[in-house]
């Protein structure tokens, strides 16, 4: 274990003296909500000695250049609806929430930028920018809870990648506090810049341990007016996977692709108190695909239904009640949640592979389960090739099995997602849950690579520490 310091009541002091006496606090009561995020908190949780709500970027900067001076280590934090570990003080020191740097500063119309405070709540943003015509296509499933600077942490994925990509495309520029505490501005309003190693991209993904984004400046573009969703039914989760290559490649690009296999589908349903109609099939895919011509969406929709009508569906829905199309995506958004509550020990995973071998994926869950006497529903993100294979521990299991069976059962499927040319995190990040597994299949030379930055941009290793490397 790295060697820190404690925090000292001098230190507390000279915190409260930064950010004023009430955005200070160290008393368990209060603390205990950010020691953990949306993993275990059993397994992953971690007490940070202080907490400090900053409400600006000055006040950032002067707590970090202590903590550095110090040697205390910090952990940046958002909405804590992380689930990698990633907001989590592996040891101890001083948690950052950016939770009351919230503000959206400026919406650029002309350049169709907004610059947005940190702790910015994802869907405030989208939806402030919504009524001016405008559309943030990052789009995490989280969005009603997570931050625009935990998107930016872990560069977010979410339902609408398949067509608009990841946050990452929609980070034009940012105002960052390095480990060191100085405050730098990478990027711009501009939408080419090659001026220079491309760091604002370096920063976006690296899970709060570079530095911390205090400030975004974000692409937006116009809002697509028109939308439609169809609902496919298929016997099995195989049939419902095999046809999302062949709808990739068909020469119309959905918005979406998600996939909920029946379990998945049955969990929400019973965690919303919801019923659809849909329960008895073996799994579905929900289809989205949007844009300005509404006509042309109507066309491509039919096109796609009729599709997987060909290759095996057993029904095909089109959901133009706004309504219903609102349920079924917040069925979908709900699994997570859904199977947390049902089965709270488990590991909920993001592994990705090229959508050409996204077919490969379910008869491999099903005999990577069977091997290890697992349970793992599955649903996702299909058309980008990351599903959500979650394994659940039976409760006739004991907890030492499931621990031995869980670390297993995750390195087969890890290294089965490294044959087919995947990774084993699309858009959780590694956090602490799979620095161990990165450090196995990762080329040793990248690792490196890795490394060398973390060490030249954070020489005390203070910023957001155990984080993505044992
Ligand atoms: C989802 C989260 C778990 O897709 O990433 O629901
Ligand atoms: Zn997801």
């Amino acid at each position: 274990m790295p060697a820190y310091n404690k925090v000292t009541q001098t230190i507390t002091e000279a915190l409260r003296d930064i950010c004023g006496k009430g955005s200070v606090f160290t008393d368990e009561e209060k603390t205990e909500a950010y020691s953990h995020d949306e993993t275990d908190a059993a397994e992953y949780g971690r007490s940070p000695e202080v907490v400090v709500l900053p409400d600006s970027t000055e006040q950032v900067a002067q707590i970090v250049k202590l903590a550095n001076k110090e040697r205390i280590p910090i952990t940046p934090r958002g909405a804590g609806s992380g689930l990698s570990g990633g907001a989590i003080p592996w040891f101890g020191g001083i948690v950052i929430s950016l939770e009351k740097m919230n503000k959206l500063l400026e919406l650029d119309k002309e350049n169709m930028v907004a610059v947005v405070e940190a702790g910015i709540v994802t869907n405030d943003l989208a939806t402030i920018v919504q009524d001016e015509g405008l559309f943030f296509a990052g789009y995490p499933m989280s969005l009603q809870t997570c931050v625009i600077g935990g998107n930016i942490a872990e560069n977010a994925g979410g339902g609408k990648a398949v067509k608009y990509g990841v946050t990452g495309r929609y980070i034009l520029g940012m105002e960052l506090v390095t480990p060191e505490g100085e405050v730098v501005r990478l990027g711009g309003k501009v939408f080419k810049d090659v001026s220079g190693y491309d760091l604002k991209s370096l920063i976006i993904g690296s899970e709060g341990t570079l530095g911390i984004v205090t400030k975004a400046i974000v692409k937006l573009i116009a809002y697509p007016g028109a939308r439609s969703d169809i609902l496919a039914l298929f016997r099995t989760p195989k049939e419902a996977i095999d046809v999302v290559p062949v709808i990739l490649t068909h020469g119309v690009t959905p918005t979406s692709i998600e996939f909920m296999d029946q379990k998945s589908c049955i969990a929400s349903c019973k965690y919303l108190n919801e019923t659809l109609p849909y329960e008895n099939c073996g799994a579905m895919l929900l289809i989205e695909l949007d844009g300005n011509n509404g006509i042309r969406i109507e066309m491509d929709l039919i096109e796609t239904g009729k599709l997987c009508k060909k290759h095996g569906a057993l029904e095909v829905y089109v959901a133009e009640d706004k309504n219903n199309i609102e349920r079924i995506w917040n069925v979908r958004r709900n699994v997570a949640e859904a199977w947390k509550v049902i089965s709270p020990i488990q590991s909920l995973e993001d592994i990705v592979v090229p959508v050409s071998r996204i077919p490969e994926i379910i008869p491999e869950l099903e005999r990577i389960g069977k091997k290890y006497n697992m349970e793992i529903p599955c649903y996702g993100h299909a058309g980008d090739g990351n599903l959500h294979a979650t394994l659940v521990k039976d409760p006739s299991m004991s907890m030492e099995d499931w621990k031995k069976n869980e670390a297993d059962c995750l390195w087969e499927l890890y290294q089965v997602t490294n044959k087919m040319g995947g990774k084993i995190s699309g858009e959780h990040g590694i956090g602490i849950k799979r620095r161990e597994y990165l450090k196995e299949l990762i080329d040793p030379a990248e690792l490196r690579m890795m490394q060398a930055i973390k060490k030249a941009l954070d020489p005390n290793n203070i910023m957001n520490p155990g984080k993505i490397f044992t």
